[in-house]
């Protein structure tokens, strides 16, 4: 059996790659650039969400053995409309023989409900495809690869409307290792895994640690939900339903909805999830 990756260049997808290519488990990328979007020895496919003519590509790439694909790692497109998009490649996938469905979302969603993809993990319930929901909190990786890493290099600030919620930030690579091991592990033990981080952390204190671990003041930049729409929109060059939709989730973090903790990354990949302090250290240079 073959395994696909969609959101193949991603934070995650890369991260669960190497782990398939390690464990010597065909995998096949998707990527708008196609091949050419691929990492060094590995494939990708051209796919894009905005092109449905796309979805069909995966499947009719031959992989060496013959392999045919039969799990797909589910990642949306970032866009306030992702929702019906998901569930028409779903089905085309389904329609291919794929038998399970990893869904990778966030800690909002709920099975028909909530602000992510509910309607999607009610699709995968009711088409009767094995599937598992991993509802992840924020990454750290958002430091490095995304909102913050600007911010952090040049001014030495983070910004957000996460307020003094605290929040178990979870590294990329733990959520490849669950994702890893709800695609592979021969019998799914749970539909839904809560993706979380070690400890609890308010930005505050996330500053904090960054400041001690990189001998420099970072200071964190506390913003209205209106002030975060605006950054987002012009600083990251998000759409405005995108900006919108980030502010909103960075405000329910400051209402104290992401206070949670689990021993999900423990009990499934047998070692505790990365502190934020070893996060630091191992990332030390990308914030120069
Ligand atoms: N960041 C967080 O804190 C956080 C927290 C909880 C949940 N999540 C969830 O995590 C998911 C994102 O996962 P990730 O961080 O691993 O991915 P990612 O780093 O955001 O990358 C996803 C990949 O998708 C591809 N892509 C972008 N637009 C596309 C389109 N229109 N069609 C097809 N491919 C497209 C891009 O690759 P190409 O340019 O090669 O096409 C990109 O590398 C989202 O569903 C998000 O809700 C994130």
């Amino acid at each position: 059996m073959a395994i696909l990756l969609t959101g193949g260049t991603g934070k995650t997808s890369t991260h669960l790659a190497k782990l398939l290519q390690d464990a010597n488990i065909p995998f096949l990328l998707t990527s708008r650039k196609g091949q050419a979007g691929a990492p060094s020895g590995m494939e990708a496919v051209k796919f894009d969400w905005d092109d449905a003519s796309t979805y069909e590509a995966p499947f009719q790439h031959k992989f060496p053995n013959g392999e045919t694909i039969k799990a797909v790692y589910l990642i949306g497109p970032q866009s306030h409309n992702a929702s019906p998009l998901m569930i028409s490649f779903v089905g085309i996938a389904i329609k291919h023989g794929v038998k399970r469905v990893v869904m990778l979302t966030g800690s909002e969603t709920e099975r028909n409900g909530g602000i992510h993809s509910g309607s999607v993990w009610q699709h995968l319930e009711d088409s009767g495809v094995e599937y598992c929901v991993l509802r992840a909190t924020w990454f750290m990786e958002n430091l490095t690869q995304w909102q913050h890493l600007g911010s952090i290099k040049n001014e030495g600030k983070i910004y957000s409307a996460c307020g003094d919620g605290k929040v178990p930030f979870v590294s990329v690579a733990d959520i490849a290792a669950v994702a890893f091991y709800a695609l592979t592990v021969e019998k799914l033990p749970s539909t839904d895994y809560r993706v979380l981080g070690p400890e609890l952390l308010t930005h505050d204190q996330l500053a904090e640690k960054l400041s001690k671990g990189l001998g420099r003041k970072i200071e964190n930049v506390k913003l209205t939900k209106e002030e975060s729409a605006e950054r987002w929109s012009e600083v990251n060059h998000a759409p405005e339903p995108l900006a919108q939709f980030m502010a909103k989730l960075e405000s329910l973090t400051a209402d104290k909805r992401e206070e949670r903790t689990n021993s999900v990354v423990e009990k499934v990949t047998g070692r505790p999830p990365m502190t934020f302090d070893a996060f630091v250290q191992e990332n030390k240079s990308v914030w120069g």
